[in-house]
């Protein structure tokens, strides 16, 4: 499969989301990357349904919505009917993982399951035949621009053998830090997906960096 380019939307214009989401819609990303925080599991709030509810009214692509929020199985209906195609949770904000990913489904949404940086992958070997996507966070989640963390390579490849040894359907995200410098080297290692935010957005030509992300 060739790999997904999913841009974070966190790091778009908030004051011009329409323009961003058209350029978006116009380009070679795959999905739209949605980053919701509650200001509770992650040191950041950064926008909630109202604002996710505008993007989707512009939005061409599936949404690919990546709640960093506790408690998230209180949202899950919600998030479904603003038409999240993926809905990830946090690995560390559930207490009951495999009733919120049959919930996830339940509503008609593939589910995703994010690991923070110090979640080893071996945590997910009883439940990854139940999970659409994986996103492995290379940042400590909370924050676009940060710097990536080498240690993903390794996850990434042991969570790539987990889904072969289980038979698993699972798709490898990595959210965080995702650069030209380390894409080709990501894909190797058996990443599915790749978000950039600041990368694609804080460039002087988005539609050009997605496409070069996308080429790699
Ligand atoms: C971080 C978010 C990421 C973020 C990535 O908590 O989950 O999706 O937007 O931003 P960059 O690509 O700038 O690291
Ligand atoms: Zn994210």
């Amino acid at each position: 499969m060739k790999k997904l380019i999913a841009p974070s939307l966190l790091a778009a214009d908030f004051a011009n989301l329409q323009r961003d989401s058209e350029m978006l819609n116009n380009s070679e990303a795959d999905w739209f990357h949605i980053d919701i925080m509650d200001g509770v599991f992650v040191p950041n709030i950064s926008f909630g349904m109202p604002v996710l509810k505008a993007i989707s009214e512009h939005a061409k692509k599936p949404l690919d919505v990546h709640l960093m929020i506790v408690d998230p199985d209180r949202y899950i209906d919600t998030f479904a009917e603003l038409n999240a195609a993926i809905l990830t949770v946090h690995y560390e904000a559930c207490s009951h993982l495999h009733r919120s990913l049959q919930k996830i489904k339940s509503c008609g949404m593939k589910a995703g399951l994010a690991l923070n940086p110090h979640t080893p992958v071996h945590l997910l070997e009883d439940i990854i035949q139940d999970i659409d996507l994986v996103c492995l966070m290379s940042v400590n989640p909370g924050f676009g621009g940060q710097s990536f963390i080498e240690n993903t390579y390794a996850k990434v490849k042991a969570i790539k053998q987990l889904i072969i040894d289980k038979g698993a359907t699972t798709l490898i995200e990595i959210d965080g830090g995702v650069t030209d410098q380390n894409a080709k080297a990501l894909t190797e290692a058996g990443a599915d997906v790749l978000v950039a935010g600041s990368f694609v957005f804080k460039s002087d030509n988005p539609t050009e960096t997605i496409a070069r992300l996308k080429a790699i």
